[in-house]
């Protein structure tokens, strides 16, 4: 099941992220604690759906592809919007102190949105196609190629947006 392997590495990315918890208490420590959840099931997600896809796509298995696919919208919903969410209203509440003004917090922010743009425009009509073309038996690989390729952009970026909050440069 995909569903089991994107909880696998969302589990593993927790455990690993423990020792860099910060505390769950005070308004502050809540949120940032949400925020880092929100960062961990969206990255883990996006990761681990990659992995399955890729291990179907190499297994020349076209049923089982054909059902990894489908399962791609759904953790898009599911999982990888619930990761957005926190993201996005606890990153919100946290911001005040970083703005108004220049700070890592706008690029960091704007890679995030343009990862947002690439997965609306390109990545979700491309799934859409994709669960068409492998249902009606016709050739996958080009669709998922170009899969691959935007997807490697949509996820480096919000990448970039976690160095950023990171190490907070300037
Ligand atoms: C709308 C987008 C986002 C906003 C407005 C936002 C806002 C913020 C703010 C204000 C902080 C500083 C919290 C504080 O210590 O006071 C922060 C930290 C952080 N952000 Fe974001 N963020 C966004 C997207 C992201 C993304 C896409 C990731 C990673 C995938 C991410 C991961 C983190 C992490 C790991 C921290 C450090 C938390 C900590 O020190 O405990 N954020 N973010």
């Amino acid at each position: 099941m995909p569903i089991a392997h994107v909880l696998l590495v969302t589990g593993i990315a927790s455990v690993v992220s423990l020792p860099w918890w910060p505390e769950w208490t005070g308004w502050d420590g809540w949120h940032r604690s949400l925020h880092r959840v929100g960062a961990t099931v969206f990255l883990a997600t996006i990761l681990g759906m990659a992995l399955w896809v890729l291990r179907s796509w190499r297994s020349g298995e076209r049923t089982a592809l054909e059902r990894v696919v489908r399962w791609i919208p759904r953790t898009d919903v599911w999982l990888v919007l619930f990761g957005v969410d926190l993201l996005t209203i606890n990153g919100a509440i946290l911001a005040p102190p970083y703005l108004p003004g220049w700070s890592w917090l706008v690029p960091g922010a704007a890679c995030f949105v343009a990862s947002g743009v690439i997965w609306g425009l390109v990545l979700m009509p491309l799934q859409r196609r994709l669960v068409e073309t492998c249902a009606s038996g016709a050739d996958p690989d080009p669709l998922l190629r170009r899969w691959f390729r935007w997807g490697a952009v949509a996820l480096v970026l919000p990448l970039v947006s976690l160095t950023l909050m990171l190490t907070r440069p300037g």
